[in-house]
């Protein structure tokens, strides 16, 4: 670790962890600069990359009304406020609408604008992506990432700083290691200004999925690779770079960057230990990569041309001028290491992993009913329970919190009467299931919990698919949309139907 990491890194203990600043001059944008290779965009959901910066990380937009809202720091140099985001957006949906430049340079990102492929928004524009789909941990305090389903994009053709030609750059993205595609192009970093294909060499970006349409690496990915513009390049030869593992942890640092006949690609894991080189060396074995014919327009979550088919999620990341070193790129991920992405538990009170608790319903049908297995079979449904109750019955409603499988920062929900065996959604009903192991298991029982639409309580939003919440219909229970084609997905008091008082627990 570089001494200025030890020592920010010592200073963070000095001052608690729950500071809510880091130590001066230690943040990514921070050592880019000391490095001589200075940050001329910096974008990030989560916190500010320059201990210096006060301002706007990002903007949300209601469904509601339209209304917007900035959605800053809690300090300077510090991490995303996201409160304001969760009473902004209460009883509402939000998207993304900006996500700021703290570089100064005005390089912000917005909704991607139709190009050589079109997205499946109004005119031809890219989707904005759901404000409350990747919840995480920063620090300890309670942030949203921007998840990119298929469709989505954002994008800033008209940039300023950014590396054109053959010009070196650096960049770096934070990702969800776990919500990957192989769908062309989840990417962030440089490309056409005319979100066209404008051949070989017009865009070099980071790549991170599981595509092997051009190149791959060893065992099944996902991969980080250059996205160079038709090719993801994994190393200088076309196809297979066996150097270029498959790297999937929860929380993913990916680096590439390039300069005059050089470039490399880097990785390692956000949460803790360095980064590993997967390539450096001179450019592809392909015609039209060198020298690179760079336009300067940034991209996240799509291709150069506007291809929309990938999927991802990203946390923060920086384009560079000039090449960054190695060594300044090991002190950007100690300092990324420090902030302790997704540690800790994301919930408290009710919700504090171990703590014992009934869900209760808040829809005047049923404010007696409970979110209950059944003793029979793997159903779990909303019934009465009183304090006459069989001791089995209120077992059958009692839960024991437990951090999210699949998300930390979000819960599962153990039985307790049947050890080992959770609440998930199966065909998006609920039901009661053992452990598997598996990463669907982990994501159909991992809920992420909201202020309830209704103002009561919490609504839990299902982690796999971030537009459902649990909802009881017809006394059964379900991940629901509010409407959709799904008779439990009626928009009809889905708010109130989506809503639970986390009580005290039955047993
Ligand atoms: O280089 C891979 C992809 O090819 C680019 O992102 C896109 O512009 C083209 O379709
Ligand atoms: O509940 C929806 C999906 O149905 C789950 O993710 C999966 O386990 C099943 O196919």
């Amino acid at each position: 670790m570089a001494l200025a990491a030890v020592v920010a890194l010592i200073a963070g203990v000095l001052a608690g962890t729950s500071s809510a600043s880091q130590a001066a001059g230690s943040l990514p944008c921070d050592l880019y600069a000391s490095g001589g290779t200075p940050c001329v965009a910096a974008h990030s959901t989560t916190r500010a990359l320059y201990s210096s910066y006060n301002g706007s990380l990002y903007q949300v937009r209601r469904a509601s009304d339209s209304a917007t809202k900035n959605i800053g720091v809690l300090s300077a140099g510090g991490y995303a406020n996201a409160a304001t985001q969760d009473s902004f957006c209460t009883g509402t949906a939000c998207v993304i609408t900006v996500i700021y430049d703290q570089s100064g340079r005005g390089n912000n990102l917005t909704q991607a604008p139709p190009g050589g492929f079109s997205g499946p928004a109004s005119g031809g524009y890219d989707n904005l992506a759901n404000a409350t789909a990747a919840p995480t941990l920063v620090a300890g305090h309670k942030a949203y990432g921007v998840f990119i389903a298929p469709g989505t994009g954002y994008r800033n053709n008209h940039t300023s700083g950014i590396a054109t030609g053959d010009a070196a750059e650096g960049m770096y993205a934070v990702f969800d290691g776990t919500h990957v595609n192989g769908g062309c192009c989840f990417d962030y970093g440089n490309a056409e200004t005319d979100s066209h294909d404008d051949g070989n060499g017009t865009m070099e970006a980071i790549y991170f999925g599981t595509s092997k349409s051009w190149g791959y690496g060893s065992g099944n990915g996902p991969w980080i690779m250059a996205d160079l513009e038709n090719g993801l390049f994994s190393g200088v030869n076309q196809h297979l770079n066996s150097g270029d593992p498959t790297i999937n942890h929860r929380y993913t640092t990916a680096v590439v960057k390039g300069g005059a006949n050089k470039w490399a690609i880097r990785g390692g894991n956000s949460q803790s230990g360095g980064l590993s080189t997967f390539y450096s060396g001179v450019r592809p074995s392909v015609s039209g990569y060198n020298p690179m014919k760079k336009q300067g327009a940034i991209i996240l979550g799509i291709g150069g041309d506007n291809s929309v088919s990938g999927q991802g999620t990203f946390y923060e990341g920086v384009m560079t001028s000039g090449y960054p070193s190695d060594a300044t790129e090991n002190s950007v991920q100690a300092n990324i290491a420090s902030v302790g992405y997704g540690n800790g538990s994301g919930t408290s009170g009710a919700l504090a992993p171990g703590s014992r608790t009934s869900l209760r319903a808040t829809t005047s049908c049923c404010t007696t009913d409970y979110v209950t297995h059944d003793d029979v079979d793997t159903d779990v449904v909303l019934s009465p329970v009183t304090s006459s109750s069989s001791a089995t019955v209120k077992a059958d409603a009692t839960w024991i919190v437990r951090a999210g499988l699949a998300n930390s920062a979000c819960v599962s929900f153990e039985s307790a009467n049947k050890s080992g065996q959770y609440l998930r959604h199966y065909n998006y009903k609920l039901q009661l299931a053992a452990i598997d192991g598996t990463s669907t298991f982990s994501q159909d029982a991992t809920f992420c919990p909201q202020p309830g639409h209704n103002g009561q309580g919490y609504s839990f939003q299902s982690a796999n698919y971030p537009e459902k919440y649990l909802r009881h219909y017809d006394y059964d229970v379900y991940i629901a949309a509010n409407g959709g084609s799904n008779s439990w997905d009626s928009a009809t008091s889905w708010s109130d139907d989506t809503s639970w008082i986390a009580a005290q627990s039955w047993s």
